[in-house]
């Protein structure tokens, strides 16, 4: 409705609201035969003319009174509604009811209804939230619902979006780390070292880095490549490519890969850097649910028990 802002759109919507009443009490008004006194029995009852079907003919009785008090009583309630609600223009009527505010009670009221439900937890450690059956299924309905779309409702992620169930972690991977996460999101960004890096050289990196994973590489370019990912790379990926939690930086020896290993997505990687966001659901969810699906992820991977 935001194309309706002006004030003039109050008035007019005003006038529809309250001119169609009138004409309601004008149109049973110009029927009103109802008033006069019932004719008597046996008076000939004024036909329409219409005729269909040889004798099926219509005929111009005047409607019932009970239908014209109820048409009435409808005006009346109408009139009603729109002294107490908010229904003529911007006036927001006796009650000063909004959607708004009525959402708002209702919000208030579920999170009342479900705070024993989350209660149990307070006391509860993550290691100790993960293992009960209560709360794995709260965890796996919030992660269906707000999580599964980008990781996949396995948890197991996709191109880009990691994996949550395999204890390999782009950060810490405790409770408190994943956690955090959900609550102001994350994004990991990897600098773009096109016209620090030429194409030839970024190709011999790659071809480094496939090898740190012993995925095939070209040998020749494997010798290039290491001087140059000790020069660029080594600083967040580690001489030994194991990465660094802190920074975000994966490791790139271990097999496991956020996107495509191939050669050119490697080298389009080293080139374009990347930029790469989970949005944040502190908005979302409530600390609570937070609680529970952070120990629930971490359950996923965590499975000895402690
Ligand atoms: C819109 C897509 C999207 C949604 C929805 C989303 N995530 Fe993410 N998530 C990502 C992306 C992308 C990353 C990787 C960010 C990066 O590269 O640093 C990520 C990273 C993570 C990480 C860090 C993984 C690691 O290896 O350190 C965790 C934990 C996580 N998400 C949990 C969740 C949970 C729990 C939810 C549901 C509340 C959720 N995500 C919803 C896109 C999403
Ligand atoms: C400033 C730190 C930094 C530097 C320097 C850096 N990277 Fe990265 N790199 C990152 C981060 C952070 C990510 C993860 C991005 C994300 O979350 O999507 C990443 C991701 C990658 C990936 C994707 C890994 C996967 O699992 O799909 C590759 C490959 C990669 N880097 C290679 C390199 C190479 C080769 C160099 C050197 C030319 C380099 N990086 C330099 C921080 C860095």
């Amino acid at each position: 409705m935001s194309d309706f802002i002006h004030d003039s759109w109050g008035y007019f919507i005003s006038a529809i609201a309250l001119g169609g009443i009138a004409w309601c009490v004008w149109l049973l008004y110009s029927q009103r035969r109802w008033l006069q006194s019932k004719p008597a029995p046996g008076t000939p009852v004024q036909s329409t003319g219409h005729v269909w079907d040889g004798d099926l003919t219509e005929l111009n009785n005047p409607v019932p009174r009970w239908w014209t008090w109820m048409y009435l009583l409808l005006c009346v309630f109408a009139l009603g509604y729109l002294v107490l609600m908010p229904g003529l223009g911007t006036n927001p009527g006796l009650l000063a009811f909004t959607s708004a505010d009525a959402i708002a009670r209702e919000q208030a009221a579920q999170a009342q209804a479900v705070q024993p439900v989350y209660a149990r937890y307070a006391s509860m450690t993550p290691q100790q939230i993960a293992r009960d059956p209560k709360a794995q299924e709260i965890g796996v309905r919030l992660f269906l619902n707000t999580c599964a779309q980008c990781h996949g409702s396995d948890a197991k992620g996709a191109p880009n979006f990691p994996n949550l169930a395999d204890n390999d972690w782009l950060g810490e991977g405790t409770p408190e780390y994943i956690a955090q996460t959900i609550e102001q999101g994350r994004h990991g960004v990897m600098p773009a070292w096109k016209g620090v890096i030429d194409p030839k050289n970024a190709a011999e990196i790659a071809a480094y880095v496939r090898s740190m994973s012993k995925l095939a590489a070209d040998p020749v370019q494997v010798v290039f490549g290491k001087a140059g990912y000790e020069n660029y790379c080594a600083a967040c990926h580690g001489i030994d490519g194991q990465g660094n939690r802190a920074l975000g930086a994966p490791n790139l020896s271990d097999g496991i890969w956020l996107n495509s290993t191939s050669q050119d997505a490697i080298v389009r990687t080293i080139l374009e850097g990347r930029d790469n966001r989970m949005p944040a659901f502190g908005q979302v969810l409530t600390p609570d649910q937070i609680r529970v699906l952070s120990a629930w992820v971490w359950g996923l991977s965590n499975t000895a028990s402690q």
